[in-house]
């Protein structure tokens, strides 16, 4: 089987597939917000990362522009367009329409390849089913398709992916990925091989589902308890809708004037007492100061207990669009622990 390669994750694709298709003073072009290792694996190629930016427009839908999209495809330098979907951290899941509209532009720009990161496929909710973009238009000859049977089976830590595409494409990454680190554990393979099936039998719970949609069930509920709980809250930040994926974004505008005022003088701020200082990420925005995001997360890690990610984390170094007003929570743990999280959030302001 020439047209399959077995990796150290979906990320392990993600590297193997960036760094062999592009090289220094190469452009790889994402939406953005943007998966940070998409970031990390441009940087190591030598190449420039440029994302293009989805904002919510008023019904709550993530949208990009196409001519934004089109003059970055279309300049030569641009060798990977890093596609993504369901998305993170925003939870978009793409139309039909919207990736035939992609395709029409790529069909104008043969000098690109697409590395389409799929690992949340099987989590659409609301009726929304996912397309593989390989499938739409033109795009088979040009797409390398990466899932993940960590994300699969809600078992992140096994790290093994796969990716799929024409042979003479995915000879490349294989390359790469044999320099890297030879082949995937056989044993971990065999594992996911003979699990893969059942992931999708029925029958896995009484209500008859798959494992696969038990998962997505249970984040669903996830979902509209966080939603519920973050409207209901005195905090006033505002959940976003989350179509997809592992994640919810939730806007944190109107929390600036709750969050104490030295998570916004230095990154060193450290709680007084004994514990150790901790590394820190030392992101600023481009006028200097520290991300509301940032600020707010961090207020809430070290005070309330509650991790979360800041959404300007996610964006290429230095990008002009850079956005500082959402954190990302995790719609993924059990729900036990997330009706856990809930209660401490909602005590926030106490
Ligand atoms: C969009 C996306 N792609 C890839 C990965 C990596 O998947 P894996 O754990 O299989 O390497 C992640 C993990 O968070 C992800 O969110």
């Amino acid at each position: 089987m020439k047209d399959i390669l077995v990796t150290l994750g979906a990320n392990g694709a993600l590297s193997s597939y960036v760094n062999a298709f592009s090289n220094s003073n190469d452009q790889v072009v994402a939406f953005e917000p943007m998966f940070p290792m998409y970031i990390d694996h441009g940087e190591f190629s030598g190449g420039n990362i440029k994302g293009i930016p989805l904002a919510l427009d008023a019904s709550g839908i993530w949208q990009f522009d196409p001519a934004v999209l089109r003059a970055e495809l279309s300049k030569p330098e641009t060798k990977v367009f890093i596609f993504n979907t369901p998305h993170n951290p925003t939870g978009k899941v793409f139309t039909v329409a919207e990736m035939q509209a992609i395709s029409d532009i790529l069909d104008d720009c043969p000098h690109v390849l697409t590395i389409s990161d799929e690992v949340y496929d099987f989590l659409t909710f609301d009726g929304l089913t996912h397309t593989p973009f390989a499938t739409v238009g033109n795009n088979w000859n040009r797409t390398i398709s990466v899932y993940s049977g960590g994300k699969l089976m809600n078992a992140t830590g096994w790290k093994i992916g796969w990716a799929i595409g024409p042979a003479k494409l995915i000879r490349n990454g294989a390359i790469v990925a044999n320099s890297n680190y030879y082949c995937f554990n056989t044993p971990g393979q065999v594992a996911m091989a003979n699990s893969l099936e059942a992931c999708f039998a029925p029958n896995y719970n009484d209500a008859g589902e798959t494992f696969a949609q038990s998962t997505s069930t249970m984040f669903v509920q996830n979902r509209d308890s966080i939603t519920q709980a973050l409207t209901d809250m005195a905090l006033p930040w505002k959940p976003v809708l989350v179509q997809g994926g592992y994640f919810l974004m939730a806007d944190v505008t109107e929390c600036r004037s709750l969050i104490p005022e030295k998570y916004f003088q230095t990154h060193d701020y450290e709680p007084e007492d004994d514990r150790p200082p901790v590394g820190k990420n030392r992101l600023n925005m481009p006028d200097g100061r520290i991300p509301l995001d940032l600020a707010f997360c961090r207020w809430m890690a070290i005070e309330k207990g509650v991790t979360m990610m800041p959404n300007s984390f996610f964006y290429p170094n230095k990008s002009p669009t850079i956005t500082d007003q959402y954190v990302r929570l995790a719609i993924c743990k059990d729900r036990q622990s997330t009706e856990g999280a809930l209660d401490r959030l909602r005590n926030a302001l106490n």
